[in-house]
């Protein structure tokens, strides 16, 4: 039983990557993904590639919402949960999506594990901190600055009630700012990338000195393992690199990987953007035995590289 697992949100960016992961370790995976519309089902079916025809992964098109879960978690030892809307902007017009997909999504998963005793690692964010002194650590206070971020609190803090209350077991992952290979559209890094091998000017809000932790998928994906695979049975940790770089300097290493000289508009500040990120990874360094690899300048390249694989002509 122990080798069997979920993961919730299989076709998305991390989700993806993760049960590549899974598989790779040996385990069977089941997949659930609901290919809602926040950005094109051919990208997330593109995701899938590598895995959808292995015989050790079985995948449910379904909602979490909706979905018959008791059954859908039977012989399943750890859910990963990734499912979720996802994005800070565009929490504040599609709160809707982000009450469902996030809280009530995640509400009747956990009554699932519970009556299944199933463990669950839930993907969490570092935008539950807000704008809080740097590093951050897994005892700084919570302060979202956003619809997305509170509901990544609220979920945080329904999992420690199913702790507290049923005993069930849970590990929250605040994920530092994830890039590399299938990140989503919407995210920073593609947009830039898109812009600049198309020679448009690239929209930086505010004045771009903001930093953020970029952190590489392979490393978030070895924090999800990591702390799947543990004999924890509840706790949090950030899964971050430790390091932070400026808007404007994450913007001069992608012209200088690609070969081009960036062209940059500054608009207006957006509404939820926290100032800066940058992750304390000592808690899981010490307890899940995380050790981020990918620095920036690589996981860059490679991004690079997959960009123009993938996405030119
Ligand atoms: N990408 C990041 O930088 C980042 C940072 C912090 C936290 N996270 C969290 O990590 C998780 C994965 O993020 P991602 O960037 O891979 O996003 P993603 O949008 O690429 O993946 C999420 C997937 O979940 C699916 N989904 C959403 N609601 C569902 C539902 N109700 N039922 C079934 N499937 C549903 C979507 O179709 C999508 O394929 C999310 O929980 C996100 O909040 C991501």
């Amino acid at each position: 039983m122990d080798n069997k697992v979920l993961v919730t949100g299989c076709a998305g960016f991390i989700g993806s990557h993760l049960t590549e992961k899974l598989l790779s370790e040996g385990f069977k995976v089941v997949g659930i993904d609901a290919f809602t519309p926040y950005y094109s089902r051919a990208i997330k079916e593109r995701n899938m590639s590598s895995f959808i025809d292995n015989d050790n992964f079985e995948f449910y098109e379904a909602n979490l919402i909706n979905y018959n879960l008791k059954q859908l978690l039977h012989g399943i030892s750890t859910v990963y949960h990734l499912a979720a809307q996802p994005g800070v902007r565009y929490s504040w017009e599609g709160f809707k999506e982000y009450v469902n997909n996030n809280i009530l999504a995640t509400q009747r998963l956990l009554e699932a594990c519970r009556e299944n005793d199933t463990k669950i690692v839930f993907a969490s964010s570092s935008s539950v901190y807000g704008n809080a002194k740097l590093p951050e650590n897994e005892k700084t206070p919570l302060n979202p600055k956003s619809p997305y971020a509170l509901t990544k609190e609220f979920d945080e803090k329904l999992c420690t009630l199913y702790h507290e209350t049923y005993g069930l077991n849970a590990i929250m992952l605040r994920f530092f700012t994830v890039y590399g290979p299938r990140q989503r559209p919407d995210m920073a890094i593609n947009i830039f990338t898109h812009k600049l091998l198309s020679g448009e000017p690239i929209e930086i809000y505010g004045d771009g000195r903001q930093k953020r932790d970029f952190t590489y998928v392979s490393d978030i994906v070895e924090g999800n393992f990591l702390a799947g695979t543990s004999k924890i049975k509840f706790d949090t940790f950030n899964i971050g690199t430790g390091n932070s770089i400026t808007i404007n300097k994450l913007i001069k290493l992608l012209g200088d990987v690609a070969g081009v000289d960036p062209l940059v508009v500054h608009v207006g500040k957006a509404a939820g953007d926290v100032r800066d990120t940058r992750a304390s990874i000592a808690k899981a360094k010490k307890k899940l035995g995380y050790s981020p690899k990918v620095k920036i300048k690589d996981g860059i390249k490679k991004y690079i590289e997959w960009y123009k694989k993938y996405n030119l002509k």
